[in-house]
Formats: structure tokens, C-alpha cells, sequence
């Protein structure tokens, strides 16, 4: 069925779906740092920190399942030497639920003027240091398995949107190619490794695509090529008809995305696992995301405005402080602000997961979003 020769596959792995409401499912993911209760939103803690949290308020407050690390940035600094010292990533980091780390392939990429593609791999220069590397699919492979990654990506290409359909042809059967290597590479039997089609938002391309690579012996299944610039009603088109040709058996990750509208968006298009920086990003300059919509608390009008960001939530910032508070804080460039910011949007992001799999498992999920949006649309302040 297989070209691959290596049998060497994650044994602490499994998915099952609990259930399924429409396009929606709910599911539980098993690793070998615990389980994961899918749909889920994992944060990004590129450099080994979710910016602004201590891992036991990532733990204990917003309640994280599994957060996103980054192989190209954590291979630049500290350095390889650095993690395997301490054990690996979790122990560095003092988290011991589940990490995902991005394969490098979507940095690389970005960097632009600075990278050279070769069917070996990517060469490029680093944007600390300026030193050329080089980045195979043997080597990202081995990054991960040195970090210790609950599940590693496998090394890609994501093509700029709107790149013209000669290159993006090129682009993913080399990344076919790439991707076998990965599965060619590991040699770990606690490191899952997940397949990314990539075809922009093109159907024949998608379905081309995920025709190689959904045979091949990944754990789970990622939508690479997404949020990069194209309108947010093709984005949702292209994971509506996407979806249906990923494996069912196996998590369908989306990557690099996105607001809690898409969220439930791509949710009640069957989308599985997300991770964006935009909750964190966001919250360090005061741009709230809530049950009735966007609080930008840094604002005016919030200066006597003594209500708490969100009503409805239960985390820390919103049980003890004022968005006049909030306000002073951040205006005043103190470290609390986006602290304080960071937990509730994050808290917020993973409440909302967590709702819209209690109505898919109760089977009232066009309910859940239909609520979602009416809420969204009363406007935050
Ligand atoms: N993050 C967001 N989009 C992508 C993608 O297409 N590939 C990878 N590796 N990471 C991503
Ligand atoms: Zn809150």
C-alpha cells in the first residue's frame, strides 16, 4: 500500500472520534504526554514559552491541553546541546502535557530573500545570527525526536498564496517527496508524526495532494497552506471541501489558524486540532477577544469602564480585575497587562473549544453556533 520501508510508527498514540454532529466531531487523543480532547486549540509557545504565562497557569487556569513548539527557532537558540541537557523540551520547559512542534519548514519559508530550495532540502540564513544551515527532512526529523515532541510535522512547503499553479505543482510533489523522507526518518516510538497537504485553495490541487499522502503511514493529517493571505470565506471553502478527503480515523489539524469565528467555522467543517498566535499576540496589546466580541481595552472608552472583560468567563483576570484596571495597566507598560490579557484570551480560546464539544457530543452543534455569532454580533463595549 506503502512505499515506506520503515516500520518504525508512535506506540503511545491512538484517536477515536466520541462522536459527530454534522461535519463536527469530537474526539480523544491519545500521547505519550496525555490525552487531548479534540475539537482543541493548542497555544503557541514558539522559543519554549507561551509569551506572557508560567506553565502551571497554562496548566491549572486555562486549562491547555497541548501547546506548539517550534523547531527552527528552538534549534537557533538554545541549541540542540541545551535541550538534550535538560532531558528535552517538557523538562526545560516544566510542562508535562503533550507539545506539538511545527517542522520548520513554514519559518524557513518566510524568510524569504534569505533561502535557497534545493530537492536536498532548504538552505538559509538565520535571522539571529546570520549563519547559513541547512534543513532536510532527515534533519527536522531529527530536531524533533531531540525535543522530544509529543508530535512532530513533517517538513513542507507552503507556497505563498495566489503563487502561480506551475510553481505550486512543483512545490508539493517535492513536498511529497519530503514527506516520505520524514516517515523514512524517525526512529522514536513515542513521537507521532503528522502528514501536511498543502494546494493553496485550489480543489483539484487539494485532492491531488492528500491522494498521496493520506495512504502513507502518518498519525494524523494537517491543512498546510491556509490564513496566508487569501479571503476568509475561500479558507473556509477550501477546509469544507479539504476535510472529506483527509482520513477519518486519523486528527485533521488545521494549521496557522485562527479567530474564534473560525474556530467555529472550520470546526463545523470537521477541523480537529488549531493553533494561532494570534490569542497571545493580540492580548499583549490589549485586543480582548470575548463571548460578545472584540474588547480592545487599551481604548478611551474604557477608562472608568469598570465591568470585567467577559462577563461570561471564568478565568482569573475576569473574577478580579476591571477593564479600567486592565487599561492602566497596559497604557502604563506594566508586565501584568499582558499577562493578564494573555490567560483571558487563551482561556477564552479554550473555553470555546470546549463548548462546541459538549454540543457536538449532546448533538446541538448548529445551536452552539448559531448562539456563537448572535453573541459575537452585541459588540464587546
Ligand atoms: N503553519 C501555518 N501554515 C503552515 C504550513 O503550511 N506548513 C507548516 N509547516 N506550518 C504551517
Ligand atoms: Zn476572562
Amino acid at each position: 500500500m506503502t512505499s515506506i520501508s520503515n516500520t518504525v510508527r508512535c506506540e503511545t498514540f491512538s484517536f477515536r472520534e466520541v462522536a459527530r454532529d454534522g461535519a463536527a466531531r469530537a474526539g480523544e487523543l491519545k500521547l505519550t504526554h496525555g490525552t487531548v480532547q479534540t475539537p482543541i486549540f493548542m497555544p503557541v509557545g514558539t522559543v519554549g514559552t507561551v509569551k506572557a504565562m508560567r506553565p502551571d497557569e497554562l496548566a491549572t487556569q486555562v486549562e491547555a491541553q497541548i501547546i506548539l513548539g517550534n523547531t527552527y527557532h528552538l534549534y537557533l537558540r538554545p541549541g540542540l546541546d541545551v535541550v538534550r541537557a535538560h532531558g528535552g523540551l517538557h523538562t526545560m520547559m516544566g510542562w508535562d502535557r503533550p507539545i506539538l512542534t511545527d517542522s520548520g519548514g513554514y519559518q524557513v519559508f518566510s524568510l524569504k530573500d534569505l533561502r535557497k530550495i534545493r530537492e536536498e532540502g532548504v538552505e538559509f540564513q538565520d535571522h539571529i545570527s546570520g549563519s547559513y544551515h541547512l534543513f532536510t527532512p532527515e534533519k527536522v526529523i531529527e530536531i524533533q525526536e531531540t525535543l522530544g515532541s509529543d508530535i512532530m510535522m513533517a517538513f513542507d512547503e507552503c507556497p505563498p498564496a495566489g503563487a502561480e499553479e506551475r510553481y505550486m505543482r512543483d512545490s508539493m510533489a517535492r513536498t511529497t517527496r519530503w514527506e516520505k523522507r520524514c516517515l523514512e526518518a524517525r526512529t522514536r516510538h513515542d513521537c507521532a508524526l503528522f502528514g501536511i497537504g498543502q494546494g493553496g485553495t485550489s480543489e483539484q490541487l487539494r485532492r491531488e495532494h492528500l491522494e498521496e499522502l493520506a495512504p502513507l503511514p502518518f498519525e494524523g493529517m494537517a491543512i498546510g497552506g491556509l490564513s496566508v493571505g487569501e479571503e476568509t470565506q475561500a479558507m473556509y471553502d477550501t477546509v469544507e471541501f479539504t476535510t472529506p478527503m483527509m482520513p477519518d480515523e486519523k486528527p485533521k489539524y488545521l494549521m496557522g489558524v485562527g479567530k474564534p469565528e473560525d474556530l467555529v467555522e472550520c470546526i463545523a467543517r470537521g477541523v480537529d486540532m488549531f493553533d494561532c498566535v494570534i490569542p497571545t499576540r493580540n492580548a499583549r496589546n490589549g485586543h480582548c477577544f470575548t463571548s460578545r466580541g472584540v474588547v480592545v481595552v487599551r481604548n478611551a472608552v474604557h477608562k472608568e469602564d469598570l465591568r470585567p472583560l467577559d462577563p461570561d468567563c471564568d478565568c482569573y483576570t475576569c473574577q478580579n480585575f476591571s477593564r479600567s484596571y486592565l487599561r492602566h495597566l497596559l497604557k502604563s507598560g506594566e508586565m501584568l497587562g499582558p499577562q493578564l490579557c494573555t490567560l483571558h484570551n487563551l482561556r477564552y480560546f479554550l473555553t470555546l473549544v470546549g463548548q462546541a464539544r459538549e454540543a457536538i457530543v449532546e448533538g446541538r452543534f448548529e445551536a452552539f453556533r448559531k448562539r456563537f455569532h448572535t453573541l459575537q454580533a452585541e459588540g464587546g463595549s
